[in-house]
């Protein structure tokens, strides 16, 4: 009757050591939660794969379509994921994040805010591939050499469009 008896074997066995763990005195003093969820703290990688990649692509789709306003409220965005990382974690490794963000990033993120408010596509492209490269500079800072950030070559979000309004 039942097409996966060893699978739902197994869950079985799963669930009664979950149980029998459950009530042992030894599980529950390695349980410091008591079994209550704990909140989810985001690590920097989760950061950076969630805030800030998605948000550097969707900066660089808006201004290789010249869509001047979009690629405003992008720059606002990864400005702001970039305060609130700092707040969430001060230090990385030893090393001062805001400190290591600042000498990384203002200075092309500034060249970025001047050529979308040039709206000047060429001036754009070099200043987004600075930026670009100073994602990389960081990421070889803290002893991630090997974490690569490039222009984007194709849009991830098949969903949003990045074209100027008519
Ligand atoms: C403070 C310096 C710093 C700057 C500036 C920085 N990063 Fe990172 N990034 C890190 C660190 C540190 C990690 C690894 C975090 C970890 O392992 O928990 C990381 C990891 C990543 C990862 C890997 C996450 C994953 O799970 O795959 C991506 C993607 C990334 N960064 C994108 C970017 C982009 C895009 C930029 C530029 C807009 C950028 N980063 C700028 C410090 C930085």
């Amino acid at each position: 009757m039942n097409k996966y008896p060893a699978l739902l074997g197994a869950l079985a066995l799963l669930f009664s050591a979950a149980m029998g763990s459950a009530a042992s005195p030894q599980a529950a003093s390695t349980d410091t939660s008591n079994g209550a969820p704990v909140p989810y703290t985001l690590t920097m990688g989760d950061m950076m794969n969630t805030l800030i990649q998605p948000r550097h692509a969707k900066l660089g789709l808006a201004g290789e379509a010249q869509n001047w306003p979009l690629a405003q409220y992008a720059l606002v965005e990864i400005r702001q994921s970039f305060a609130g990382i700092i707040k969430a974690q001060p230090k990385f490794m030893g090393l001062p994040v805001g400190q290591l963000v600042d000498a990384a990033l203002t200075q092309p993120m500034n060249a970025v805010d001047a050529a979308i408010k040039e709206q000047n596509v060429h001036k754009f492209a070099a200043a987004y591939a600075q930026l670009t490269a100073g994602c990389n500079a960081c990421h070889a800072a803290v002893e991630h050499p090997f974490i690569v950030i490039k222009v984007p070559d194709a849009s991830a979000f098949p969903n949003q469009d990045f074209s100027p309004r008519q």
